[in-house]
């Protein structure tokens, strides 16, 4: 979605960006061209084989941009508070890690279970899948996947690892398949279940919640903050954090009865009512892009 990405964040130059999911450097390449001779860009990505691929896609671009291996949670750290004229999230994983079985993020590729994105991290999917307490893996298929068969996925996955730990991407995928039999052509029966435990192992939607509020941090006001996400689940926090700061009261806890409002400045405005979904064009050379959603804000 770099058109929209470019109408959203209109870089300039002399204009300071961050690019908190750097990939292989696609946007922040963009960014810089749109934004020359003199814009800049901070640019992070918790995978350092990404970092590495970036820093060569990105060679033209020297001396106008600075890249570090960090979560994007921790964006404020690395910034001055009201610095940036734009942040870009661009969540969920490159086709790098998909593609590379041995990154473990796909069932189509066999692979050791992994889906670290940071490889310096200690668990696993194969820990979550061999170690955890069935209660708490039934709840992150539930929330993270959306999984309506999370118990009957886990109940076999508990019967199965007493015998032997599960290894590998295809055997996790044909365990759950033993019980939840592929229909037609509907999508795999182990899709949510592995989009669940890639969420879990690499704290994507905790990370998210943090990675907003730095963003906003580390905007000045009037700049943009332009998010892309690919599931519904990180979706709807985008969506709730800018309905609450665009807000002119708060209010304790999940319910807002109109009695306890406090009021308070509104922190950001929305640039676009819906959601932006990629075009046609888009689709044909790019069919993973499917389920992105641009949502867009402005710091006030
Ligand atoms: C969809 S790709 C980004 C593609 C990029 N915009 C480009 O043009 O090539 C997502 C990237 O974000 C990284 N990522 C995901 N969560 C992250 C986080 N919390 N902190 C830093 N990087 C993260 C992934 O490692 C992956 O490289």
């Amino acid at each position: 979605m770099e058109a929209e990405v470019l109408t959203a964040l209109n870089p300039v130059p002399n204009g300071r960006y961050a690019d908190g999911t750097l990939g292989m450097g696609g946007h922040t390449a963009a960014i810089l061209r749109r934004s020359a001779p003199t814009g800049w860009v901070f640019a992070c990505d918790r995978d350092g084989a990404a970092l590495r691929t970036a820093e060569q896609n990105l060679a033209e671009f020297t001396g106008r941009f600075e890249l570090k291996r960090a979560n994007y949670a921790t964006l404020a750290e690395h910034l001055p508070a009201g610095s940036m004229d734009g942040v870009l999230l661009d969540l969920g994983v490159s086709s790098p890690q998909l593609d590379n079985a041995d990154r473990g993020f796909s069932f189509l590729n066999d692979g050791p279970l992994d889906m670290r994105m940071d490889d310096r991290q200690k668990k696993t999917a194969a820990d979550l899948v061999n170690t955890e307490d069935p209660e708490v893996l039934v709840r992150l298929l539930w929330e993270f996947g959306d999984e309506p068969r999370a118990r009957r996925i886990v109940r076999v996955i508990s019967e199965r690892r007493l015998e032997r730990p599960f290894e590998t991407t295809s055997d996790l995928a044909a365990t759950i398949e033993s019980v939840c039999p592929r229909a037609g052509k509907r999508k795999h029966p182990a899709t949510r279940t592995f989009q669940a435990l890639r969420i879990a192992v690499n704290d994507e939607i905790g990370g998210l919640r943090r990675g907003l509020d730095g963003a906003l941090d580390v905007l000045k006001p009037g700049g943009r903050l332009a998010v892309i996400t690919f599931h519904s689940l990180e979706d709807r926090v985008v969506k709730a954090f800018g309905r609450a700061l665009e807000r002119d009261y708060e209010f304790d806890g999940d319910r807002d009865i109109p009695e306890f409002r406090r009021p308070c400045q509104p922190r950001l405005k929305r640039i676009n009512r819906k959601a932006i979904s990629p075009g046609p064009d888009e689709l044909k050379v790019n069919p993973r892009s499917r389920s992105a959603q641009l949502r867009v804000f402005e710091k006030i």
